[in-house]
């Protein structure tokens, strides 16, 4: 008994579980007129919330804290059992105590950490390319001289602050909670003596601003990554952006889900945009070029572009070429480079963790486009911030 572990998956769904009990409870106490509002969403009330990181790295935190739901419901069944069954009631309202009283609380303070108000608002922005873009201008704006031009933390000003600014590009920005990073950049940041290390920009910066910021330093985080190692390590969607189908209405590219859609800037010189029955391919024709005729949709708003090349890692002059394919969740998965001769199981840079390495065991993989599909599908990813599944 002792030495029952969650299986990644039992884990994932009680995280999955803790997230949105967390949740609830945040709105059912906004809904009884306990907790007001910040920035246009529901606050969490309490001054602490339950660590994803604890339970990952502590099995046994996890079996404890699964005692306790399981009690706790226990509790309820007996509860309500006291109170429908006469008979029974003392017995019953006896067992629910002696069940609470069993189950092993005192763990309980192994599993929180201190919280925001915003620790569980969610972005409001959809990762559309314009928000993005937005993003990117208010960091050149106000960011850049202390977080430098790269995010690697090496603006001018850096030097001269009391603590060196972190390097923005690795996995730091998931590890944090969306609504907390939206906290820190709009309140700023403090040391253990309350001396300030960032200023906040809650009093220059529109919420909407700050939480283009966070899009636009995800944007670019990724890109830097993909450049550097050949890989996005996180989970990044496909900017959104408005398209025109030949058949059907004006969508957006997230409409296009559960479809699989491969992106491609201006569309190659020969115009080789794959066809291919299992795939939405949208050309996105950049300036000077023709779009490439055998798309099924066209997408013509230039912050993608711009957008597409923050997530490569590449100067936008360079994005011709280019192609990328998002999965049926609307993850960016692969890319294939300008040049490259066709698709390959190399070009998938989103990969699961735990997923199979290519052709390890598999005896015989499908080549090309077709075999990059099937391992895409086969190693759905998923996206993790502050440790719980999102
Ligand atoms: C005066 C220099 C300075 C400016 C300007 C600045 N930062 Fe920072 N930033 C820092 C420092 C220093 C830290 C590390 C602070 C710490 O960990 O206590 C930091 C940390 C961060 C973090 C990590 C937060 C976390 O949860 O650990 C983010 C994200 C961030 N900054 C974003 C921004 C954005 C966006 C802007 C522009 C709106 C900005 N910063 C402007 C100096 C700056």
């Amino acid at each position: 008994m002792t030495d029952w572990v969650l299986t990644p998956e039992q884990l994932n769904t009680l995280l999955g579980f803790l997230l949105g009990a967390q949740a609830l409870l945040r709105d059912v106490l906004h809904g009884l007129g306990l907790s007001g509002t910040v920035a246009g969403q529901p606050e969490w009330p309490l001054a602490q919330r339950l660590s994803a990181e604890v339970l990952v790295f502590e099995p046994g935190q996890a079996r404890r804290l699964l005692g306790c739901i399981a009690a706790l419901g226990l509790a309820l069944v007996l509860a309500a059992l006291a109170l429908l069954w006469r008979r029974a009631r003392w017995s019953a309202w006896g067992g629910a105590v002696l069940v609470l009283a069993l189950a092993p609380w005192g763990s309980a303070s192994v599993w929180l950490v201190p919280a925001l108000p915003t620790s569980f608002h969610r972005s409001p922005t959809g990762f559309t390319a314009e928000s993005i873009v937005r993003g990117q201008a208010s960091y050149q704006q106000h960011c850049l001289r202390c977080h430098g031009a790269d995010g690697r933390g090496e603006g001018p000003e850096a030097a001269s602050l009391p603590m060196w600014p972190p390097n923005l590009n690795g996995r730091l920005l998931w590890q944090r909670l969306e609504g907390e990073l939206f906290w820190h950049v709009r309140h700023g940041l403090r040391d253990r003596q309350g001396q300030t290390t960032m200023p906040g920009f809650g009093d220059r910066l529109s919420d909407t601003q700050v939480w283009q910021l966070i899009d636009f330093l995800q944007a670019q985080a990724s890109g830097r990554t993909l450049a550097q190692t050949g890989r996005w390590e996180q989970p990044l969607r496909l900017p959104d952006a408005p398209v025109r189908c030949a058949r059907g209405p004006a969508l957006w590219l997230h409409e296009l889900q559960p479809q699989r859609v491969l992106l491609a800037p201006s569309g190659r010189g020969d115009g080789a945009v794959p066809v291919d029955p299992r795939l939405v391919t949208v050309a996105l024709p950049l300036p000077g070029s023709p779009p490439a005729s055998s798309a099924d949709c066209v997408a013509e708003q230039a912050e993608l572009a711009q957008a597409l090349a923050l997530v490569l890692g590449v100067t936008p002059a360079r994005l011709g070429g280019y192609q990328l394919l998002a999965d049926r969740q609307g993850w960016l998965r692969a890319r294939s480079a300008p040049g490259s001769p066709g698709w390959s199981a190399a070009d998938l840079v989103c990969r699961a963790e735990t997923g199979a390495q290519p052709g390890a065991d598999s005896a015989a993989p499908a080549a090309g486009l077709a075999g990059l599909i099937a391992q895409m599908d086969a190693e759905p990813v998923q996206l993790l911030r502050g440790g719980f599944p999102h």
